[in-house]
């Protein structure tokens, strides 16, 4: 599986993606991530915009087709893609379940928003889903495509030691997760459940079955819907 992001930041997305589990999967062979400078496919060889002013008047500028038109065209020369994404608040809202299944399409490319926005054109022709990651405006969509390619991510298999963890995370069954601990059993007379120090593997996993249902009442009842 390979994800590409195209974006006027690059330099917005080199943290996220060069630590941690994100590094070690591309590290294994997991995942190829690749990030492409917009600027790169401009029309304008001296100053590398990509952006010009709205069509009948408004603040802001507008990130022009047609850098984006090249850049999406000689990725999709290369490669074949199950979506080509844009990071939008107009879009889909990122969830676990939408999570899931991209991390099992196939190649992803994603298209970081800007500025007021993209030419409608690229949205009708170029785009296959507009994704949100909530309900609130981020100054572009690069935070956006590190959170929802993270998310991805962490999915594949062996992407992280433990498989089983990634399918006991909080909402993989519209459940958060039960609370966890670990060294001293005791610290400052605030103690661990004897539950989990009893060894009892089935006992400790109805409890803590019991305390994600308590949790998930308690944090999030629109999850039990
Ligand atoms: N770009 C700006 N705001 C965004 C959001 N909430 N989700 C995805 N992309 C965005």
């Amino acid at each position: 599986m390979r994800i590409d992001i195209v974006t006027v930041l690059p330099e917005l997305l080199e943290s996220p993606l060069n630590h941690s589990i994100v590094k070690r999967a591309q590290d294994k062979g997991l995942i190829e991530i690749e990030v492409h400078n917009l600027r790169e496919y401009s029309n304008d060889p001296k100053h590398h915009r990509v952006d010009d002013y709205a069509f009948g008047g408004g603040a802001g500028m507008v990130m022009q087709v047609e850098p984006i038109f090249r850049a999406i065209t000689a990725l999709k020369e290369k490669y074949a893609y199950e979506e080509v994404i844009y990071t939008s608040p107009d879009g889909e809202k990122f969830s676990q379940p939408l999570a899931n299944r991209l991390s099992i399409g196939g190649n992803l490319l994603i298209l970081c928003g800007h500025y007021k926005g993209i030419d409608q054109r690229v949205r009708d022709h170029l785009i296959t889903k507009e994704i949100s990651i909530g309900d609130y405006v981020l100054t572009g969509g690069e935070l956006a495509a590190a959170v929802m390619t993270d998310a991805i991510i962490r999915l594949i298999p062996g992407a992280i030691g433990d498989e089983q963890s990634a399918l006991s995370d909080s909402f993989q069954d519209n459940l958060l997760a039960p609370p966890v601990y670990t060294r001293p059993a005791e610290f400052n007379g605030w103690k661990v459940p004897d539950i989990l120090l009893s060894g009892h593997e089935r006992k400790i996993q109805e409890w803590q079955l019991q305390q994600s249902i308590e949790r998930t009442q308690r944090l999030r009842p629109d999850l039990l819907d």
